[in-house]
């Protein structure tokens, strides 16, 4: 097989630029293209060693004789008839495979002959190029489903209380629908991502891309782009080479459009004009882009409220608000909080290392008196608290003693008489930190580590509070 090493041409005389003689010697000793000149009557008068190697000819074989009897099929023939040069057409010379270009040769306004080059483009090494540029498409294909894969199904949605078991159902039912927009409303913390997610994983578009925006955490200037990406220069600060918008990577998927609420008026009425087209245009460029997405959109606040306020769109809420998931709070399902707990406490095991195996009736009694305005991510954190503060004790159940910090939420604490919110706050500082230290047996390490403070600051509220034991 003919080898393609790039030679780089010598001459001497230092930095100075090469003779006419030598760039002709440069051109006939190199390997990396084929070159051939010729007259306007397609005499050749110049062939370097590359081409007469692959005809297998010697120079005076060919050098003053007519190209058409050498290799008939050359386009240069054509040029020297037209005087328009033929450029990057494919050509086969003894089987070698070859890019060439023929340009006319033109000396005071007349053509005079043809200049041909080709470089050698063998077709196996196109197609390893083409394999490998596969091989690396597919890494980066899965590497992108990978990072934007939904993390959660259906059967991590723990409840058996009716309203929830509605909604898990309805959220099933969409999920065989992969065209149908979805609402996921519902307080903080009852798990609305956990059902983009299920919703996701269970649709026949599971192997595509799951994407999550979250609209409150992009400052809205940058949304847009974020949303639909841009081209190259299509504002300031733009990237080079421009930008995928997570529409266009979430083609064949689901995109998570997260905290919908905090969405401008701008940009929700750009993402309507997407809901009705389905096709959107990047930053800086006017050409539409068509892509298949399923739509789902969460919020915890009231849109229909925002509606009235005119801070939401009426228009894109019917759009979006095609199937309605509300996701009810955990106090109004709070008959699933002994599985809910069941089930978190080996998922905080693995994560935190600890040991715990359950907890006592009478610490579930007491949290099942709790509102929780945070639902179950909150559960998750007092979880969390409590299972580290029973491993600290050595304890496998949880108990009332590790979740007193629970009783302070949940016990009344005495209305104070003061009337100004810095007095407000003094009076409750005060009895929140009495109560916790009075359960800790005035142990300041604990009670700092309970109430997540620095303990320096804790000596400084203890003295400004008073608050010593008088045996102490
Ligand atoms: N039914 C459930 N079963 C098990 N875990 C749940 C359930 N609902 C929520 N969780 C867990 O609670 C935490 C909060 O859920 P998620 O982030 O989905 O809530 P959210 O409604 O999106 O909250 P926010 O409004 O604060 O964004 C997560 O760790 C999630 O796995
Ligand atoms: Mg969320």
């Amino acid at each position: 097989m003919f080898t393609i090493a790039v030679q780089t041409g010598t001459w001497g005389g230092g930095n100075a630029l090469p003779t006419e003689s030598s760039v002709r010697d440069i051109l006939f000793e190199t390997n990396a293209i084929c070159a051939l000149i010729i007259d306007k009557k397609g005499i050749v008068k110049f062939i370097n060693r590359t081409y007469l190697d692959i005809i297998e000819k010697r120079e005076e074989e060919v050098r003053g004789h007519s190209i058409g009897d050498i290799t008939p099929e050359t386009r240069s023939l054509i040029v020297i008839k037209t005087g328009k040069a033929i450029i990057g057409y494919n050509w086969n010379l003894n089987s070698y495979n070859m890019i060439a270009s023929s340009v006319p040769l033109i000396k005071n306004g007349e053509l005079v002959g043809c200049f041909a080059y080709s470089i050698f483009m063998d077709i196996w090494d196109a197609q390893d190029l083409v394999d490998n540029f596969m091989i690396e498409l597919k890494m980066y294909r899965d590497e992108v489903r990978h990072v934007y894969s939904a993390r959660h199904t259906f059967p991590e949605i723990i409840g058996q209380a009716e309203n929830i078991q509605e909604i898990k159902a309805l959220a099933q039912k969409a999920a065989l629908h992969p065209s149908i927009t979805v609402l996921i409303s519902g307080e903080s913390g009852t798990g609305k991502e956990l059902f983009a997610h299920a919703i996701h994983s269970a649709s026949i578009r599971s192997k595509m891309p799951f994407i999550r925006v979250n609209c409150a955490a992009i400052p809205e200037n940058l949304l847009e782009a974020e949303l639909f990406g841009y081209e190259e220069g299509s504002f300031t600060g733009a990237r080079k080479g421009g930008s995928t918008g997570k529409f266009e990577l979430a083609n064949g998927g689901t995109i998570f459009l997260d905290e919908i609420g905090e969405m401008s008026l701008t940009m929700q009425s750009k993402l309507l004009v997407f809901l009705q087209e389905r096709e959107f245009e990047k930053l800086g460029n006017h050409h539409p882009i068509r892509v298949n997405v399923r739509v789902i959109a969460a919020t915890n606040k009231d849109l229909e409220e925002m509606i009235r306020q005119q801070k939401f769109r009426e228009d894109l809420y019917y759009r979006l608000n095609v199937l309605n998931l509300e996701i009810p709070p955990l106090r109004d399902r709070i008959e699933d909080l002994p599985l809910l707990v069941d089930h978190l406490i080996p998922q905080i095991n693995k994560d935190l290392k600890t040991r715990v195996t359950d907890m006592s009736d009478e610490a579930m009694h007491l949290l099942s008196k709790y509102n929780w305005p945070g639902n179950i991510r909150e559960l998750f954190n007092v979880l969390q608290r409590s299972m580290l503060l029973a491993d600290l004790d050595n304890h496998r159940t949880i108990t009332t003693k590790q979740i007193f910090f629970m009783k302070i939420k949940c016990d009344t604490i005495k209305p104070s008489t003061s009337n100004t919110l810095k007095e407000l706050i003094r009076d409750y500082e005060k009895q929140i930190l009495a109560k916790v230290l009075e359960e800790t047996n005035y142990n300041k390490t604990k009670t700092a580590a309970i109430l997540d403070m620095d303990l320096s600051w804790l000596y400084k509220k203890i003295k400004q509070y008073g608050l010593t034991r008088e045996d102490m």
